[in-house]
């Protein structure tokens, strides 16, 4: 059995995944007066915020100075934190309430593996900071995602081998990094470059402790 959840944030715990987009398409509507395909989405999903933006600018073609590429950054996090002004329990993704009840009352660790910068407070917000036994810095890891290195450290932060993890994630760079990692990687979605994963579940609704056991590969 399995002694740790590694958790993604954005689109695993909280319905946030689309509000990075929605910051991103403004951002890129006032200062490039250009429009996002909805494909972009996929590619910036479990990106760091800077990476993120890169892909951006390499999709519109276009370079900018150091000082606009910061000032870029900035901005479109602001957008975002606006848009969680009103965030709070009743984001929680379904099924996740329940799902951590189980780990807890089995006695499995927590941690959270998110890209973001802003996942502590959010996981205030969602009433969830309590939870977890430990949250990786993603500023203190040397790659983010779609290298393994925010998994390794949050399985580092349990005492935890990877190999005796879970680690759950919405995006095909998140699968990649925990396939890389060592820990057993289970996604929730729908999108096809999700196939990489250990398990695949629909949904966080599907996201229950036997279903995971079961196929877990270590026991
Ligand atoms: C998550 C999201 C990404 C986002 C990244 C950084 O991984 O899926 O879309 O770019 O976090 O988030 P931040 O809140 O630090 O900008
Ligand atoms: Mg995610």
């Amino acid at each position: 059995m399995f002694k740790g959840v590694l958790f993604d944030l954005d689109g695993v715990i909280a319905d946030t995944s689309t509000l990075h987009f929605d910051a991103w398409k403004k951002l890129v509507n006032n200062y490039f007066s250009a429009k996002l395909p909805d494909s972009l989405e996929e590619k910036t999903k479990g990106v760091s915020r800077g990476d993120s933006l890169k892909v951006i600018l390499n999709y519109l073609d276009v370079s900018v100075s150091d000082t606009m590429f910061q000032r870029l950054l900035v901005e479109k996090n602001q957008t975002y934190l606006a848009s969680l002004e009103n965030l709070s329990i009743k984001d929680r993704l379904p099924g996740i309430t329940e799902f951590i009840t189980e780990l807890k009352q089995h006695e499995i660790k927590l941690a959270l593996a998110s890209a973001s910068l802003n996942g502590p407070a959010i996981l205030d917000k969602l009433e969830l900071r309590d939870a977890f036994e430990a949250i990786a810095d993603p500023s203190k890891v040397p790659y983010g995602k779609p290298a393994p290195d925010i998994f390794i450290a949050a399985a580092k932060a349990l005492e935890l081998n990877p190999r005796d993890c879970v680690g759950i994630e919405d995006s095909s760079a998140g699968i990649t990094a925990i396939n890389h990692s060592g820990a057993y990687s289970v996604a929730v979605g729908t999108h096809p470059e999700l196939k990489a994963a250990n398990m695949l579940l629909a949904s966080t609704a599907e996201l229950n402790l036997d279903t995971i056991r079961q196929a877990y590969p270590h026991n």
